[in-house]
């Protein structure tokens, strides 16, 4: 058997076309020159504000090219003005690199308001109404989180959110979700979305997006301008240039930038419908198939490509260790990926399983057949 690539919530196998843009822009980035290149190459990159913009429903000047997701989060949370005043909601599955820019910047509003969710991952939507009111000024939700495949219901929360209070702001982390769940910014009343490029997205590490909706964005104040985004008028003055990417810096890489487009064009093309539909059918398959010794975190009405396990008898640390003897990849994530998550399932390690449009069920057969042997070696009936 050939590599299993099950972990693709941590970075997917990237298609060949894009492999090949790739390795061509560096090529010919030696016969021309970096600069130069960039210039002759501009009308292909610009496509990349275009190909992301289809993938979320928005339109391409409120779009950003990035190097990841947390630093776009971080960016943009920390450019939006906040008041002593304001209360920032988040949920009980939040990411912890987000939870962390929130702590750092907790003396500049009022309460950080965490919404507890049930057993399965629920939201009681009265519930959550409450706790919102005219101080809200940020709620934020991951979409499908790092730790956990269900995906959360962003569409229901924007609609609560915007009659509760209008002038809110909703963001979505969908980190984890784009390529693989259909997404609407319109539809979902959203107004600041990040996400990667290298899961489910399918392209090169160091990518990543940010959206901005028009709306909101002459009320940030950008934390970072460049000669790009702004000018210097006088000595002390300076001038934010229109229609500029948010947050964007002069410098960035083309061929990264190019092969993430590429990446998105052909994950556009599959269809996220039929992508979304392949991967629970592959999630259904292994929790049918993977039923001894093992505990699943998700809800079995709301999956996704992302699985995450615990094991009844032994440790998932060697269970991981086992798998990967046998050219089978697939991820630990720990409490450190989300404290609050952890915190609430009272674990510190999980084993988590994903998949893509390129996974099949032959390969979770070979997965189940390894894990029943690991079963076998550690003595567990
Ligand atoms: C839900 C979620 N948000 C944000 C991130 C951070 O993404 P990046 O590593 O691209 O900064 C991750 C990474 O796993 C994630 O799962």
């Amino acid at each position: 058997m050939k590599l299993v690539h099950f972990n693709n919530a941590g970075a997917s196998l990237m298609n060949t076309k894009s492999i090949q843009i790739l390795k061509k822009y560096l090529d010919l980035e030696k016969k021309f020159g970096g600069y130069e290149l960039q210039e002759k190459s501009k009308a292909t990159l610009d496509k990349f504000y275009k190909v992301i913009a289809k993938l979320i429903n928005s339109e391409p000047s409120e779009i950003s090219f990035m190097p990841n997701s947390t630093l776009s989060w971080n960016f943009v949370l920390n450019s939006i003005p906040l008041k002593k005043n304001d209360d920032i909601l988040i949920f009980e599955n939040e990411y912890s690199s987000n939870l962390l820019t929130l702590l750092k910047k907790k003396n500049h509003f009022k309460n950080l308001n965490i919404y507890k969710l049930n057993n399965l991952g629920e939201i009681n939507f009265s519930e959550l109404e409450n706790m919102i009111s005219k101080k809200t000024r940020i709620i934020n939700i991951n979409h499908v989180c790092s730790q956990n495949g269900n995906i959360m219901p962003v569409e229901v929360i924007g609609k609560i959110l915007k009659k509760k209070n209008p002038n809110s702001i909703f963001m979505i982390d969908a980190c984890q979700s784009a390529g693989q769940v259909p997404i609407d910014v319109k539809r979902f009343k959203c107004d600041i979305l990040t996400s990667t490029g290298r899961k489910f997205l399918n392209g090169p590490r160091g990518t990543g997006f940010l959206y901005v909706n028009k709306k909101i964005r002459s009320i940030l104040d950008p934390l970072f301008v460049d000669m790009t985004s702004a000018k210097v008028t006088s000595k002390n003055k300076y001038k934010l240039k229109k229609n500029k990417p948010f947050l964007e810096s002069f410098e960035f890489s083309p061929a990264l930038k190019m092969a993430f487009t590429t990446a998105v064009e052909n994950i556009l093309n599959k269809g996220i419908d039929n992508i979304m539909e392949k991967n629970i059918e592959l999630s259904k398959y292994l929790r049918k198939n993977l039923n001894h010794n093992v505990h699943f975190y998700e809800n079995e009405n709301n999956l996704s490509a992302i699985n995450t396990i615990s094991l009844r008898k032994g440790s998932v640390k060697e269970l991981f260790n086992y798998l990967k003897k046998n050219k089978i990849n697939t991820y630990v994530v720990n409490h450190e990926v989300s404290n609050l998550y952890f915190k609430k399932i009272k674990k510190k390690f999980l084993l988590r399983i994903s998949f893509h449009y390129y996974n099949s069920t032959d390969e979770i057969d070979y997965l189940v057949r390894i894990f029943n042997n690991f079963n076998k070696v550690k003595k567990i009936d």
